[in-house]
């Protein structure tokens, strides 16, 4: 028999899966939050309730995630990332916790690891590029494509300056 692709397992702890995700033992998980599609949370990873962790997702270790967030298809949340509650993160952000990364690498975690603090409420647009080190304020949103490198106050709403697409060849 076919299953349902939007078919979720639910766990006694009340949290929901779909039997693609893999969510590690020693993590976390609140009542009413829903894991999609080939998502992973991992060992250490904190997320409240009636979230959302939309299809594609990898939750690292020591995240934490407050209540009623929604992380959509396609982030990578990393060591080092925080999301207070009611945060939203559009699809295909790109999240960072070293400024200077290298292959070999014969730095402490101290020396590396760079917290990035996404306060309540905030919201990021599709495919915003977060720098570590970085806070989102309170009820704080960017555009579509933005790349943050500076703290964003409460309430405000950034955007690049890069131009967006306009047409070069029309026929
Ligand atoms: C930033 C945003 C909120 C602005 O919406 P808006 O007020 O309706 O904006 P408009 O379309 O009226 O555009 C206003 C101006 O901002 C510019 N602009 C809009 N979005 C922009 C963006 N993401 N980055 C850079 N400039 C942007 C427009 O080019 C326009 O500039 P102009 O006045 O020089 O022509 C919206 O465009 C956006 O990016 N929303 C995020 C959507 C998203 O990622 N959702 C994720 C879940 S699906």
């Amino acid at each position: 028999m076919s299953k349902l692709a939007q078919e979720l397992v639910q766990t006694p702890e009340g949290y929901f899966y779909h039997e693609s995700a893999y969510v590690d033992e020693g993590s976390v998980i609140g009542e009413g939050t829903k894991i999609w599609h080939f998502s992973h949370v991992c060992p250490g990873a904190k997320i409240g309730r009636n979230c959302v962790i939309g299809q594609g997702c990898y939750i690292g270790p020591g995240v934490v995630i407050g209540d009623n967030c929604k992380v959509q298809n396609g982030n990578s949340l990393y060591e080092g990332i925080v999301l207070e509650d009611g945060a939203f993160i559009g699809p295909h952000c790109a999240f960072t916790n070293d400024r200077n990364p290298t292959a070999i690498d014969t730095r402490t975690k101290e020396e590396w690891l760079e917290h990035t603090l996404l306060k309540k409420n905030c919201a990021l647009g599709a495919g915003t590029v977060v720098r570590c080190g970085i806070t989102i304020g309170e009820g704080a949103r960017t555009g579509a494509g933005t790349l943050v490198v500076k703290d964003i106050p409460d309430g405000e709403l950034w955007v690049s300056k890069a131009l967006p697409a306009e047409p070069m060849l029309t026929s």
